[in-house]
């Protein structure tokens, strides 16, 4: 569960905070002063802060400055009025993440909020390289195959220093994990790591995400901002599905690899940054180059060094390994005893092909272990076993009786006596499926989510609304 700190001398503000980040299951804790936001920071551990900048007493600029200072690597957010932007333009170039302007958009917030966490997430604790022992503390990097130990090898040459790295891979491979893993043995590790995932940002925000821009540089820019490679300086940034990023964009970040200089968006100043740029992509780049969607220059400037991770069934000799750590972490996360994996469930795992890579590997495991709740996992657990022969397919449906579920549907007509028997069907169903999802995963809200295949959110919202029983810990 992410911890959040929210620091606003108005309660109203704070109460507003809190509850908008609650319905993502975020735990919020709130002070008035920015004093007292400090000696939370040096009590407790938190995963981000948002941070007023007027306050009565210390100001949020004074506060972020001992913040980055105590915690470089803390995320945080600015809150605004109109009247500070300047203010909040000089706490991004102090190292805030990103300010808000008051009245917030919620949707904003969140969007905002989930970058901040993505970039603390991929800092935070220490990837293990394939470690001996059963039960690694922290996350890891796991898989004995020659092609691992190429990955391995890569890593240990390109960490410490400062060379762009391209990480290229199919989707799940474990790109993510091989940039924090450079991320964290390099010499900037002690600085933050900007991540920017090229896909998920519209092309038409990207531009100003990555520079920055000038007041009045477009319609809506209503003041400076600054962009993430400019946050980045003396650090390193993530630039994920750079394979995706638009022929305007790739220009721009040729030029910084190249001369570590750009200027914002509708700005004169040339901006000078030192700052390491690692890169992960999923597309096949010769062929978006054969097909003009990727400039061949930029290819050769990233590629000088490149890691490619291998899909797991050219490596399926890591799968036991793979799935026996998956089990002992899922097992200890829901505090089951680590189950058995029969021997012809691991045999079929093992013949499988894993389009989805280890990602979906991951996901298996995790079903299997919610379903099962310790009893050993057999082949007929498994999901892809239960599907009609598409063996490409990682999102099988299982064959629920059709029969037994129309028979519910005609009880159902045949006593409603009501003018909404849609809505009240669907909730009446939605409702029985969260409730007995929650039984199954003992209230953990997150695992529920997952199993369902809904965003946290999303699935916090329903839990909300329905007033299930809230879980403990996720
Ligand atoms: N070798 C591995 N050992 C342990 N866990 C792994 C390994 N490879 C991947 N994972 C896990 O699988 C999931 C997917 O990995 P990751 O996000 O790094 O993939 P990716 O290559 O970045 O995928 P995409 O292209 O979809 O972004 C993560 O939960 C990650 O922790
Ligand atoms: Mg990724």
């Amino acid at each position: 569960m992410t911890k959040i700190l929210v620091v606003d001398d108005e309660r109203n503000v704070a109460a507003a905070f809190e509850k908008l980040l609650g319905t993502q299951g975020h735990e919020v804790v709130t002070m008035q002063r920015a004093a007292a936001g400090l000696e939370c920071l040096q009590r407790d551990s938190f995963d981000l802060v948002i941070l007023d900048i007027r306050m009565p007493g210390m100001n949020g600029l004074e506060a972020l400055r001992q913040i980055k200072k105590d915690h470089p690597k803390l995320p945080v957010i600015i809150m605004t009025g109109e009247g500070t932007m300047e203010t909040a333009i000089e706490a991004t170039q102090c190292g805030a993440f990103d300010y808000q302007i008051k009245p917030f958009e919620p949707e904003e917030v969140l969007a905002v909020v989930e970058r901040a966490l993505l970039g603390a997430r991929m800092m935070k604790g220490q990837i293990a390289v394939d470690p001996e022992q059963d039960a690694p503390a922290t996350e890891a990097i796991i898989g004995r195959s020659s092609g691992m130990q190429e990955v391995y090898k890569a890593i240990g040459r390109v960490a410490a220093t400062d060379v762009t790295v391209l990480i290229r891979g199919e989707s799940g491979t474990g790109k993510e994990l091989v940039a924090r893993a450079i991320y964290q043995h390099s010499g900037r590790s002690a600085k933050p790591l900007l991540v920017v995932n090229c896909a998920a940002i519209p092309e038409t925000l990207l531009e100003g995400e990555l520079f920055g821009y000038e007041r009045g540089a477009f319609t809506g820019a209503v003041s400076r901002r600054i962009g993430k490679f400019e946050q980045a300086h003396q650090g390193t940034i993530f630039l994920d599905e750079i394979g995706d990023a638009p022929l305007s964009i790739q220009a721009k970040v040729l030029r910084v690899l190249q001369e570590r200089t750009f200027e914002r968006l509708g700005g004169n100043e040339t901006i000078r940054v030192d700052v390491r740029v690692l890169a992960a992509t999923n597309r096949d780049l010769e062929m978006a180059i054969a097909e003009g969607g990727f400039r061949a220059d930029l290819y050769h400037r990233l590629n000088v060094v490149s890691i490619p991770v291998p899909p797991l069934r050219e490596r399926r000799e890591d799968v036991p390994r793979l799935a026996d750590y998956f089990l002992t972490r899922f097992a200890r996360e829901m505090e089951l005893d680590k189950p058995l994996l029969a021997e012809d469930a691991l045999k079929q795992m093992e013949k499988y092909s894993w389009p989805g890579n280890v990602r979906e590997l991951e996901h298996c495991i995790r079903r299997a272990v919610i379903f099962t709740r310790g009893y050993p996992i057999q082949a007929a657990d498994l999901p892809f076993n239960k599907s009609n022969g598409n063996k490409g397919d990682a999102r099988q449906r299982p064959s629920f009786s059709e029969g037994r579920l129309l028979d519910l549907v005609r009880d159902y007509l045949d006593s409603y006596g009501g003018d909404h028997a849609y809505d009240d069907l669907i909730e009446g169903l939605e409702k029985s499926l969260f409730a007995e999802v929650l039984r199954r995963t003992r209230a953990n809200r997150t695992h529920a989510a997952q199993l369902l295949g809904l965003p946290r959110g999303t699935f916090f919202t329903k839990v909300q609304k329905y007033d299930l029983r809230e879980g403990p810990e996720d």
